[in-house]
């Protein structure tokens, strides 16, 4: 499976993350995943700023599922610098819904890739997922409530320096469906104020309440474990 809606926003992942969401996750996810001996898959590894995260904390392999050939060369390039890292991590250039490892992991740790699933996908995710951990075995996963956003003008999300140049990500809600939310990226590149590169993603984001994950989850054979603040954890149980 290939799905490459993210290449074009490759160069700007890690700048753009490394100021949202995975600070948090660098904080949280160590306690929960420390004592995991028996490996680790995650799902959705983009650029692999997770990915270090857990093979820092674990001792054992990491499967590493990323279907976006841009995301995945990143990740690749991470491995490449570490020869720690490259003796452990196995990258699975597919989706999550084509996942089928040979033996069962410890965990499983899905970071800001839940949005990425329909309703429908999700129906098939959690038994797939549930189907590559040892009885026990941990689901990690970043989730927020967020109010829906209404469609506007495009607004500057955030800029960065990078040498001479600026990047600067532009975001715009073109649509919202419900729990669908339909929005306009610009990649754009500065240099002395003038644009000399510029990308537009548009993009489905698929939210879901808390309430109702929980019960998607547990329905699926997970029952629910404490996690720090933006975090969410269940263990497949034991029958
Ligand atoms: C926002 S990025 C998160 C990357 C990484 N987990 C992080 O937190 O930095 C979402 C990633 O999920 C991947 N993705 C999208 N659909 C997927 C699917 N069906 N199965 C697995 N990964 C998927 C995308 O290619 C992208 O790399």
């Amino acid at each position: 499976m290939t799905n490459d809606n993210y290449s074009l926003a490759v160069p700007f992942y890690d700048l753009w993350h490394e100021d949202g969401h995975v600070p948090q996750i660098r904080a949280g996810l160590p306690a929960l995943i420390k004592d995991v001996s028996d490996g680790v898959l995650e799902i959705g590894a983009g650029t692999g700023l997770v990915t270090e995260v857990i093979a820092r904390e674990t001792e054992g392999e990491v499967f590493a599922v990323e279907p976006s050939l841009g995301m995945r060369s990143v990740l690749l390039s991470r491995l490449a610098a570490d020869a720690e890292l490259r003796s452990r991590v196995t990258v699975l250039p597919y989706g999550a819904l084509d996942v089928d490892l040979d033996e069962p992991v410890g965990a499983v740790v899905m970071i800001s890739v839940l949005h990425a699933f329909t309703p429908a996908g999700r129906e098939r995710l959690w038994p797939t997922l549930a189907r590559q951990l040892r009885p026990g075995g941990l689901l990690v996963l970043n989730h927020r409530e967020r109010p829906a956003p209404r469609p506007g003008e495009p607004e500057r999300l955030a800029s960065y320096r990078v040498g001479r140049h600026a990047y600067e990500i532009w975001g715009q809600t073109l649509e919202v469906d419900g729990e669908t939310v339909r929005s306009r990226f610009l990649y754009r590149i500065r240099q002395r104020g003038v644009v000399i590169s510029e990308d537009e993603v548009v993009s489905v984001y698929h939210g879901v309440t808390g309430a109702r994950l929980a019960a998607e989850v547990e329905a699926a054979g997970f029952v629910p474990e404490s996690a720090p603040e933006g975090l969410r954890a269940w263990r497949r149980s034991a029958s």
